[in-house]
C-alpha cells in the first residue's frame, strides 16, 4: 500500500498543518474498541481546513456558555473558567501557538480539548445541550455573514472605481455591439455603467442572502433539540442573529444559505468574467480601445513583442472555480436524507475557496480599474465612425419626417450598401446622393449622422446621452454613500 501524502500537502491558505498521532482524547471514543488508523484519521478529519472557523467557534461557545449559565444549567464558576480558557485559546491561535493535531479531528473538538486541558471539568461541561451538528452550522453561518460583509465592501470599492472611470469618459464615444458587430454609438461611460448595474444587483443579492444566512441553528443540538431549558433567543441576540432557525431537524441539515451565497457569488464571478473578456478583446492591437498597465500583464518567454493581459484572463478563468463550487454544493445536498450527515463536512472547502477567489478577484480588478486602465478615446471614436453606427439615427430621422419605420429601414439599408461600396461612412455621402434614397432627406440630416448627435439624442433614463450617464453616475454614487 502506498503511504498517504503528508497532511500539509494542502493549500497554504489552510492554517498550520495538523500534526499526526493517534487520537488520545475520548470525545466520543468511549463506545469504540479499536483505535483509528492514520488513513481513517486523514479521511475523516476536517481540521486542516476548518481551523479557519476557530474565531467564530469560540464566539459561539462563549455565547452558548453564557446562556447555559444564565439559565442555571452551568455554574458561575464554570462559566468564568470557560471564558478565561476560551480567551487564552484565542490568544494561542492568534499567536500561531495552538497545536493543531489531526487526531483532534476538527476545529470544534480541538478547541474543546484544549479548553479542558486549560480549565479542567468546566471545559467538559461546555458541550451540554449542544452537538457539533448545531455547532458547525452556527459557525459556518457566523463566518459566512462576516465574509458577505467583507465581499460587499469590496464590490462597493470596485463600483467606486468604475464610477470614477465612467465619469471621466461620460462623453467618450465608442461603438456599442450586438453579436460583437458594431451596432450603435454609445459612450464609454455608459458601457462601464452597464457593469455597475450588474454589480449593484450583486450587492442586493448578497444583502438578501445575508438575511437567511443570519438565523441561529444553535439549540437544535444533534437534530431533535435538547431537554435542557435553553434560551435560544439570548444566544441569537448575543451573536447578532436576526432570528432562530425554526426547525431543529432542518437547522442541522440545511445548507441552503451556503448555496444561495454560492449562486450570488457565481453571478459576481460571471459579471467579472464578462468584463474581463472585454478587457482582453479591447486591449488587443486590433481593437486598441484600452491599454492595460504593464503591471497587470506578462510577457512571453519566446515572443519578445508580446504583452499578455494575464489579469483579465485569470479573472475570466477563476470564475470557473466559483461556478464549480455552486454545483458542488447542490450535488452535495441533493440526495441527503435528514438530518445531519457527514457529507456536510464537504461544504467548507468550496465555500472557503469561493470567498478567497472572489476576494482576490475583486481586489485586483479594483486596482486595475482604478489605476491600470487607459482608454484610447480616439481609437474608440474612429471605430464608432467606421461601422455605419448612425444608420438607426438616419432611419429615426426619416420616421420623424413621416416615413413608416419599415420603409425608412429599407431606404437606409440601401444607403449603407452604397456607402460600403464607396468605402465611406454615411455622413460622407453628399446630400444629393443621400436624397436619392429618400427625398425627405435635407441638410439637417448631418446633425443626426454625427456620433455626438446620435448619443446626445438618446436622452432618457437608461440612455447613453452624456447627460443621462452623468445622472446615472450621480445616482449610483448616492446609493453607495
Ligand atoms: N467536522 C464536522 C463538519 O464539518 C463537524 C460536525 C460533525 N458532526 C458529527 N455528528 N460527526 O460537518
Amino acid at each position: 500500500m502506498p503511504t498517504p501524502p503528508p497532511p500539509n500537502d494542502a493549500d497554504p491558505k489552510d492554517g498550520p498543518a495538523p500534526t499526526v498521532g493517534l487520537p488520545q482524547y475520548g470525545t466520543w471514543s468511549g463506545r469504540f474498541a479499536e483505535p483509528m488508523s492514520e488513513r481513517m484519521q486523514r479521511f475523516n478529519a476536517s481540521i486542516r481546513f476548518d481551523q479557519r472557523l476557530a474565531a467564530v467557534d469560540i464566539a459561539g461557545s462563549r455565547a452558548h456558555a453564557r446562556m447555559l449559565a444564565g439559565a442555571g444549567i452551568l455554574s458561575k464558576t464554570d462559566l468564568e473558567a470557560i471564558e478565561r480558557g476560551l480567551a487564552a485559546i484565542s490568544g494561542e491561535i492568534e499567536r500561531g501557538e495552538f497545536a493543531w493535531k489531526l487526531a483532534d479531528e476538527d476545529v470544534h473538538l480541538a478547541i474543546e480539548k484544549r479548553l479542558t486541558e486549560l480549565v479542567g471539568d468546566a471545559g467538559k461541561r461546555l458541550h451540554t445541550a449542544r452537538s457539533r451538528n448545531d455547532q458547525v452550522a452556527t459557525d459556518v453561518r457566523l463566518w459566512l455573514r462576516g465574509e458577505i460583509d467583507a465581499l460587499s465592501a469590496q464590490i462597493k470599492a470596485l463600483r467606486r472605481a468604475l464610477l470614477d472611470l465612467a465619469d471621466r469618459h461620460a462623453d467618450a464615444i465608442m461603438p456599442g455591439f450586438t453579436h460583437l458587430q458594431g451596432a450603435q454609438p454609445v459612450t464609454f461611460g455608459h458601457y462601464l455603467m452597464a457593469y455597475d448595474a450588474m454589480l449593484a444587483r450583486d450587492m442586493e443579492r448578497f444583502a438578501d442572502c445575508r438575511r437567511r444566512v443570519n438565523r441561529l441553528p444553535l439549540g437544535s443540538a444533534a437534530l431533535a433539540g435538547t431537554s435542557f431549558p435553553i434560551d435560544r433567543e439570548a444566544v441569537a441576540r448575543e451573536l447578532g442573529f436576526e432570528g432562530l432557525a425554526p426547525n431543529s431537524i432542518d437547522a442541522v441539515s440545511d445548507r441552503d444559505f451556503a448555496i444561495e451565497f454560492e449562486a450570488a457569488a457565481a453571478l459576481v464571478a460571471v459579471h467579472l468574467s464578462r468584463f474581463a473578456e472585454e478587457l482582453v478583446l479591447w486591449s488587443t492591437p486590433r481593437f486598441g480601445f484600452i491599454t492595460l498597465a504593464d503591471r497587470f500583464c506578462t510577457g512571453s518567454s519566446i515572443m519578445p513583442q508580446k504583452k499578455n493581459p494575464d489579469v483579465p484572463e485569470l479573472v475570466r478563468g477563476k470564475s470557473a472555480r466559483v461556478i464549480g463550487a455552486l454545483t458542488t454544493l447542490l450535488v452535495l445536498m441533493k440526495a441527503q436524507p435528514l438530518a445531519y450527515n457527514k457529507d456536510n463536512q464537504e461544504d467548507k472547502e468550496p465555500l472557503f475557496d469561493t470567498v478567497d477567489t472572489l476576494a482576490d478577484t475583486l481586489a485586483i480588478m479594483t486596482d486595475l480599474v482604478a489605476t491600470g486602465l487607459a482608454a484610447n478615446v480616439d481609437r474608440m471614436r474612429d471605430a464608432a465612425r467606421e461601422g455605419f453606427a448612425t444608420a438607426t439615427d438616419l432611419a429615426d430621422y426619416l420616421v420623424s419626417k413621416g416615413l413608416p419605420f419599415r420603409d425608412a429601414h429599407e431606404a437606409v439599408a440601401r444607403a449603407v450598401r452604397e456607402a460600403e461600396s464607396r468605402h465611406c461612412d454615411l455622413a460622407e455621402l453628399p446630400l444629393p446622393d443621400l436624397r436619392g434614397f429618400s427625398p425627405l432627406i435635407d441638410a439637417d440630416v448631418f446633425d443626426v449622422l454625427t456620433l455626438e448627435g446620435s448619443v446626445r439624442s438618446r436622452d432618457h433614463p437608461g440612455g447613453t446621452s452624456p447627460r443621462q450617464v452623468r445622472a446615472a453616475i450621480a445616482a449610483a454614487r448616492a446609493s453607495l454613500a
